[in-house]
């Protein structure tokens, strides 16, 4: 459930209509609801409740500085795929002993920064990296705390391009090799075994394939303690789906209780790296019907936002629905919901039944906190949209819109063309 919703036709997040906003700051913009996002935290780390956990929001969703520093207060640490988003994480003031770092090309200086900074552990993707951080560690006179994230080879039944627990896949390390990796690193003097990671894909919305997948991790971690091998951080990544369209994605609750029932009197504390579930319906895009253009094939609207501002529709065709801000007595048309940037796939809806738009009027993509401020680029030199955050009746903007001049920041014109 989320805190958008109309008042007398009005869209309004928590007690402020959006159209207020969009006056005040321009349009396109990215709107979050602070008691969406307590609400979306709290409901997923308390479903873990009875047992030893930690949650690592997961950074790379949606990382803005407001944000990451609302989940510190909650109590959240963080999972990370790179040096920058150590950064951030670091900056909003989240403790680095509830860092996790995933990621398949950890670049060595990144790595001394996060050994320097002294987080919880690497999630390790493959023999190499152990190899390198065990290295690195030496060299800097750190001991390196590491999890193997394993691949097992569960599909997920997600879009291709977030499933990651595949054997074609490049993450992790194949489950059936990962005795041999951890004796491996075992024997390595700098590397001290923690833990086990995990994370099959994203946007799954049934509960079976993460159940699957700890059920193998389970079969291992008894194999490795066999062997003298002690894991004491079971990290099973993200992945819970979230309600873009007709989905009916588990729970926190029912998603929590199958890891439970999994897990039973375990001693390991257990990690959990939510992203979407928690931004995704949080925060929506808002932006301005720019043209309408009628062609003997189809009905366009022309909107102010494009791909470069969220880049989902056109990366994975995913579907986000379009709400006017203000309802009244618009009739239903069919059309397709496209940006000025030159590509075809800049689009946020095809063969839509949306409201019949004017020029003028303002428009909600949904769903859009997750995986969108985060994925957006300055493609056809547009600058990145402002982002706010609202909380009961005010609304603070927590990034600001880009200039011209932060385009061209770092750029220089050698001598020999001035
Ligand atoms: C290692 C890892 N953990 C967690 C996540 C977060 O996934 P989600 O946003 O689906 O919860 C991802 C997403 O790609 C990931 O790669």
């Amino acid at each position: 459930m989320h805190h958008f919703q109309y008042t007398d036709n009005r869209l309004h997040c928590e007690k402020v209509s959006v159209s207020e906003i969009a006056r005040e700051v321009s349009t396109p913009f990215y709107l979050y609801s602070h008691a969406t996002l307590c609400k979306h935290f709290r409901a997923f780390d308390s479903s873990f409740n009875e047992i030893k956990h930690l949650t690592c929001f997961s950074v790379k969703s949606n990382s803005n500085l407001a944000i990451l520093r609302l989940f510190a207060r909650q109590g959240s640490g963080a999972d990370i795929v790179s040096g920058g988003e150590l950064y951030r994480t670091l900056k909003a003031g989240i403790a680095p002993e509830k860092v996790v770092y995933s990621g398949v090309g950890k670049k060595t200086d990144d790595i001394e920064y996060a050994l320097n900074s002294d987080i919880l552990m690497f999630n390790v993707e493959s023999p190499m990296e152990i190899l390198r951080l065990n290295e690195v560690a030496g060299r800097l006179g750190k001991k390196a705390r590491i999890a193997i994230r394993v691949n097992p080879d569960v599909d997920p039944k997600t879009h291709p391009y977030i499933s990651t627990g595949l054997k074609e896949n490049k993450f992790g390390i194949d489950i059936a090799e990962a005795p041999g990796q951890y004796a491996m690193a075992a024997s390595l003097e700098n590397i001290r075994v923690y833990g086990l990671s995990c994370h099959i894909g994203s946007q799954l919305t049934e509960v079976s394939p993460f159940v699957d997948a700890l059920r193998k991790l389970k079969t291992l971690i008894a194999g490795l303690e066999a062997s003298g091998i002690q894991i004491n951080y079971l990290d099973v990544g993200g992945g819970l789906g979230i309600t873009y369209d007709r989905e009916q994605p588990p729970d926190p609750g029912q998603y929590a209780r199958a890891i439970r029932a999994e897990l039973k009197a375990s001693d390991m504390t257990l990690i959990l790296e939510p992203g979407r579930v928690i931004m995704g319906n949080a925060g929506i895009l808002v932006t301005e019907v720019l043209y309408t253009k009628t062609t003997k094939e189809k009905k366009f609207f022309i909107v102010d936002a494009a791909m470069n501002d969220l880049l989902r529709p056109s990366l994975y065709n995913s579907y986000h629905s379009i709400w006017p801000v203000k309802k009244a007595g618009l009739k239903n048309v069919k059309a397709d919901i496209v940006g000025p940037i030159c590509e075809s796939g800049d689009f946020f809806a095809r063969d839509r039944d949306v409201a019949l738009f004017e020029p003028g009027d303002l428009m909600a993509i949904m769903s859009a906190g997750a995986y969108g401020f985060s994925m957006s680029s300055n493609y056809n030199s547009r600058p990145r949209v402002c982002e706010v955050m609202v909380k009961e009746d005010r609304f603070y903007i927590i990034r600001q819109r880009e200039s011209f001049q932060d385009l061209i920041k770092g750029e220089q014109i050698p001598d020999f063309l001035s």
